[in-house]
């Protein structure tokens, strides 16, 4: 096992996904590709499903955040698996409207619809407006009066939570561009103009604290804070929220050194401090939505790559460089995370070799890491950046005309396409000459 259950090396020294040998998908799909499980992200969904029920309430519901990684078919597993879905864009309401999943079941995010995706959104049946603003509500509620519907919502509060110096900070957070701060009085204010607002009905509350979080008592803190928000409004207004939305964030294993997170458990424990935290505060326990993204499909999804130049300098470093980088994955450029990396054909050897990764891009920032681990590398081998399988596709671009790679499903031993490789047509479909 490498890093993750569903990695192993097999008999020829190949790395396997899901039982498939890596090297025989480059061989037969062509690098770069990305390659996901689709076992380890319906078990992901089923153990979100699972505790959440179980620690929450049988109406609990978790939503897939399709921000981390969106393309027709993972609506349909996610569908499948009974899961909601979080949106963050016309797009990614298209996306899922083709894949046929049921808009009821469907949250629709962003600091700044337009009319346009409000006008989209409503003709899906969209189930659950996210409301960031006061200038949203005002256009949701009038685009409801026209349509003479009511539209469900919740509204985005920013609790005041800084999720890595784990404490509850007024100011963390609340010099945010998303939702309203409670400390400011703004969250208040919006809850009694939604109140207020015909064509809406407000079922509740939703925040998020950060992403790749590992401990639990940012949560905890964020929770306990909604919950006393909840009470002040039952207090103030005399009414009742029904929904608490506590948003995703929880982190993923990139590295050896990162600990392996136990995702029931960790629902099991934000569960107990809610439930105290309602009692506490002589409030019903609201029903619970969680938004995992990262933590559904990050581990499930490796990258391949075909090695091309491997240039030492002395006295400086050694370059890898392979036939994808930043196009493919911006994360490195983006946020300089970091990940784990092995020649894919020479899994078993050992790993005494120093490189920086670099990708393909006319840019000297286009790497993958610098300081990773590998076999001795060298031209012609496939190259695995594992965990990759959150926000590297949904966030690929066509810099350097770049296309992009195929997004493989591999289960039962047998993998297929569910994103096909970019061509040159399709990046000049669109140029008018
Ligand atoms: N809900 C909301 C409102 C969010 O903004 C996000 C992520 C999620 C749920 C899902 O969070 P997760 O469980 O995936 O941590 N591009 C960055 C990550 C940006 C996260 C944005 N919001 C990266 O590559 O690390």
């Amino acid at each position: 096992m490498i890093l993750h259950e569903h990695l192993n090396v097999n008999e020829q020294g190949h790395l396997t996904i899901g039982g498939v040998d890596t090297v025989e998908l480059a061989r037969e799909f062509g690098t770069p590709a990305y390659i996901l499980d689709e076992t380890v992200i319906r078990k992901n969904c089923r153990t979100y499903r699972d505790a959440a029920r179980r620690y929450f309430g049988e109406d609990a519901l978790p939503l897939y955040a399709s921000k981390a990684l969106c393309f027709t078919e993972i609506y349909r597993l996610a569908a499948e698996e009974g899961m909601g879905i979080d949106c963050v864009s016309g797009g990614e309401l298209y996306t899922a409207k083709k894949a046929g999943f049921p808009a009821e079941r469907i949250y629709f995010h962003g600091n700044n619809k337009t009319d346009r995706d409000i006008a989209d959104a409503m003709d899906m049946g969209v189930g659950t407006f996210v409301v960031d603003n006061r200038e949203e509500l005002a256009a949701l509620s009038a685009e409801a009066v026209r349509r003479n519907v009511t539209q469900r919502i919740l509204l985005r509060i920013t609790p005041g939570i800084d999720p890595h110096t784990h404490r509850a900070v007024v100011t963390g957070n609340v010099d945010s561009k998303f939702g309203n701060a409670i400390v400011t009085g703004q969250a208040m204010a919006i809850v009694k103009e939604a109140l207020a607002a015909p064509g809406i009905h407000l079922a509740g509350l939703h925040c998020h604290i950060g992403s790749q979080i590992f401990d639990i008592e940012p949560f905890a803190d964020a929770a306990d804070i909604m919950i006393r928000f909840i009470a002040a409004i039952k207090a103030e207004c005399g009414y009742e929220i029904g929904e608490l939305n506590l948003g995703g964030g929880l982190g993923v294993r990139y590295l050896d050194t990162d600990p392996a997170m136990d995702y029931a458990d960790a629902i099991r424990q934000i569960a107990s401090v809610v439930t105290g935290f309602c009692q506490a505060n002589g409030i019903a326990m609201p029903r619970v939505i969680l938004e995992p993204g990262r933590s559904l499909v990050a581990a499930a999804g490796i990258t391949l790559y075909t090695v091309g130049s491997v240039k030492e300098i002395p006295n400086f470093r050694n370059y890898v460089s392979v036939d994808g980088g930043m196009p493919d994955n911006p994360r490195y450029a983006l946020y300089q995370s970091r990940y784990t990396a092995l020649i894919a054909n020479r899994a078993d050897a050992p790993k005494n070799y120093r490189a920086t990764i670099a990708g393909r891009c006319c840019e000297s920032g286009d790497l993958l890491g610098e300081n990773m681990e590998l076999q001795i590398p060298k031209r012609g081998d496939i190259l695995a950046v594992l965990v990759t399988g959150a926000y590297n596709y949904s966030m690929a671009s066509n810099y350097n005309r770049i296309p992009r790679p195929p997004v493989l499903l591999v289960k039962d031993g047998i993998a297929r396409v569910a994103v096909r490789r970019e061509t040159y047509e399709d990046l000049t479909a669109r140029d008018i000459f």
